[in-house]
């Protein structure tokens, strides 16, 4: 097949200081993409600012390796931040054509224990900031009748982690934004996809046992990414999970269901006698739109 490219594209990385973001950039940059890396250089909570050594170092990789990259230090985390941002690309190379929202921190803690500041800045950086940062590429992509976009969710996200309500919260409203912004792109070549990711970084450091770590090379996930965010990409809407060589769609799925009489009174004993039916999963479907969704449910409501 072709190779994948992406010359004359510009794609802004966020967070690509490091871990994932780093390896989404560099391969973009290999293949032409100019591209706008963005991190503030804060700490995995997000608590210690960094400054601008992790994103010079990546911007400077990428133009040692003869690429086009400028670095940006703004937070995501701010619709002021967002805009500078995108700036920088407008700047820099003209345009924007690819957004990855990768930037993220954790502040793990059991729910009893979360603050509501644990809980806020946690979503402020990843659901706020995968907004902001949309939001103000979004514009220029409707524009130009082009765009790649593509979120980064988590297993936590899409499955639930103990000690992670504010991470998981996050990371499910992304899903909803990307595939929301899948079905209000689809008419201008927007395509929109959520990666949930598995790798080595120093967010899992801590977490996963050394010899599983040495498997998880962020380089086996941004391949996925790249071709998430080129043209030869017509999926949207789309959830898949990366890692470790692994890579799947993920869905949201919905079964068959069990139709009770609309006309009719519905009592709680009722639904329990049905319960096999209404867990049975196993002829259930992925739905492309909430209207799908609404539709087989009335489809089945009417016999
Ligand atoms: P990382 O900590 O190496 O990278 C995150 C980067 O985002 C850091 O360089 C950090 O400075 C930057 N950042 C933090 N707050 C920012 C802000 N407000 N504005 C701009 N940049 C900011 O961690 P990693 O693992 O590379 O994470 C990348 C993404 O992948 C995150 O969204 C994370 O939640 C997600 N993820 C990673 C997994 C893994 O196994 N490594 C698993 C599931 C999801």
């Amino acid at each position: 097949m072709a190779e994948i490219r992406f010359d004359n594209r510009v794609a802004i990385v966020t967070g690509a200081g490091g871990g994932l973001g780093r390896s989404h950039a560099l391969l973009l940059a290999s293949r032409g993409a100019k591209v706008v890396v963005n991190d503030l250089g804060g700490s995995v909570d997000g608590r210690a600012s960094g400054g601008h050594t992790a994103a010079d170092k990546v911007a400077d990789e990428i133009k040692a390796a003869g690429g086009e990259a400028v670095a940006n230090y703004d937070g995501v985390d701010s619709a002021e931040g967002a805009e500078r941002i995108v700036k920088s690309a407008k700047d820099a190379f003209g345009k924007v054509d690819i957004v990855i929202n990768n930037a993220g921190i954790l502040r793990d803690v059991s729910f009893m224990k979360m603050t509501e500041e644990d809980w806020d800045k946690v979503l402020r950086v990843h659901l706020y900031g995968s907004m902001y940062v949309t939001k103000a590429a979004f514009p220029i992509l409707r524009e130009s009748s082009y765009g790649r976009l593509v979120f980064t969710t988590s297993a936590a996200g899409l499955y639930g982690n103990f000690g992670q309500a504010n991470y998981s919260a996050a990371k499910l409203g992304i899903v909803g934004i990307a595939k929301t912004l899948a079905q209000e792109g689809a008419k201008y070549n927007i395509k929109s996809n959520v990666i949930a990711p598995v790798a080595k970084s120093r967010m899992t450091e801590t977490i996963l046992p050394p010899n599983l770590l040495e498997k998880l090379k962020p380089e086996l996930v941004s391949p996925l990414v790249a071709y998430l965010s080129s043209e030869s990409c017509q999926e949207t809407g789309q959830i898949y999970a990366v890692g470790g060589g692994y890579v799947s769609r993920v869905a949201i799925v919905e079964g068959m269901g069990a139709n009770f009489d609309p006309a009719g009174v519905l009592t709680p004993e009722q639904i329990v006698e049905r319960w096999a039916e209404i867990s049975d999963l196993s002829k259930a479907r992925p739905m492309s739109s909430a209207m799908e969704a609404a539709a087989a449910a009335m489809k089945g409501a009417m016999g």
